[in-house]
């Protein structure tokens, strides 16, 4: 049997949707729906494994999902669905749980990262999250997932699963009709463009995060065009104009930065941006980027903010999109029990 071309890849509703989030990924969603067949997912489980005010969550389900429908994703094309509602997710989860070994999941850095000191009081959700993140993509049988460069590990961990299930039950795989004993495709991170890795405004070298305390240092994709130019005014960096090469950029983390936020959001090389910027002083270079900041931000925060407004419209997006992934899913899971060698109902 033949795998289909597929892509998947999720975003965490935990608010402040921001630059990093567009550009890492969404920008590549919408790109890729042009020549594949597209699930994106508003992944509400992965969510709940630091605490989230229900009612916070709840909104930022629908302000993820209008960030979608915004950018132009189509979720009549493709599929746009919150994970909670496809409960085959969680199933698959139990089972890599139970592929998937602790020395695997003792080596996920994002782990440790969120974890912080406080190992032991961290949730076990958070802990087991890279398995629930493989059985999002495996449950669809994804050949490709476009992510930013945060989430290679995860991606690597996902494809070692994939090889231990298929290598695990190769005998009943093949029984089942699959006779190269491929049942899980081994899923390809697409980390691509100019923009993989944005970092902090206020620090060239930490990643530019939801969770930053600092609203500065990130672009949220709800501000306004007065708060983007007050944020990239304020943005850190260094004396020296900019380089007129791409090499000029290695030690310097925030122009480096900024200049690859310049290229991403003018669909333009860092190179061909240095052609253009180089010599410059960064005054005059951060007020190019404030107006192509803006123009390419602010017809997707409005459309947003009207999306936001009609929430009955979001949900029902929601609800069709579970609808036509829960079949996808149920297959998946059905032959997946079949190979275990579980009994349930055909
Ligand atoms: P999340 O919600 O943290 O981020 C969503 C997407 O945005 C990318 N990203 C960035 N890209 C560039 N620069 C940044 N500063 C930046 N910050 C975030 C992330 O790489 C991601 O692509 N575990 C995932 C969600 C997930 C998922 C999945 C992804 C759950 N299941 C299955 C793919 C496939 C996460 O926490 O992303």
């Amino acid at each position: 049997m033949a795998l289909i071309q597929r892509v998947f890849s999720g975003v965490q509703p935990t608010g402040n949707l921001h630059l990093g989030n567009y550009l890492g990924a969404i920008v590549n969603f919408v790109k890729l729906q042009e020549s594949h067949s597209c699930i994106y997912c508003v992944v509400d489980m992965h969510a709940i494994t630091v605490w989230q005010e229900p009612a916070e969550l709840t909104r930022s389900i629908r302000e993820v999902t209008s960030a979608f429908l915004a950018s132009g994703i189509d979720p009549n094309k493709h599929i746009v669905f919150n994970q909670s509602q496809v409960a085959e997710h969680a199933e698959l989860a139990w089972v890599f749980n139970c592929v998937a070994r602790l020395g695997w999941l003792n080596r996920m850095t994002q782990f440790k990262e969120k974890a912080g000191k406080d190992r032991e009081n961290a949730s076990v959700g958070l802990y087991a999250y890279p398995n629930l993140m493989a059985a999002d993509i495996l449950v669809y049988r994804a050949t490709h997932v476009p992510v930013g460069e945060d989430q290679k590990q995860h991606l690597e961990l996902a494809r070692d699963i994939a090889q231990k299930f298929n290598n695990d039950f190769g005998e009943q795989i093949r029984n089942n009709g699959f006779n190269d004993g491929l049942y899980f495709p081994q899923p390809e991170p697409l980390i691509t463009g100019p923009a993989t890795r944005v970092m902090s405004l206020r620090d060239g070298t930490k990643k530019m995060s939801k969770s930053d305390a600092s609203d500065y240092s990130r672009i949220n994709l709800s501000d306004d065009a007065d708060t983007i130019a007050q944020k990239i005014r304020k943005a850190k960096t260094d004396p020296e104009p900019l380089p007129s090469e791409e090499k000029g950029l290695e030690t310097r983390p925030e122009a480096d930065n900024l200049v690859g936020i310049y290229a991403a959001l003018a669909g333009r090389t860092k190179a061909d941006v240095l052609k253009e910027f180089g010599g410059a002083q960064f005054s005059s270079f951060k007020n190019a980027l404030v107006d192509v900041c803006v123009s390419r931000l602010s017809p997707i925060t409005s459309e947003m903010k009207r999306l936001m407004a009609d929430p009955g419209h979001v949900d029902s997006v929601l609800i069709d999109g579970a609808n036509r992934a829960r079949v996808i899913a149920a297959e998946t899971m059905s032959k997946t029990k079949d190979i275990i060698g579980f009994i349930h109902k055909r």
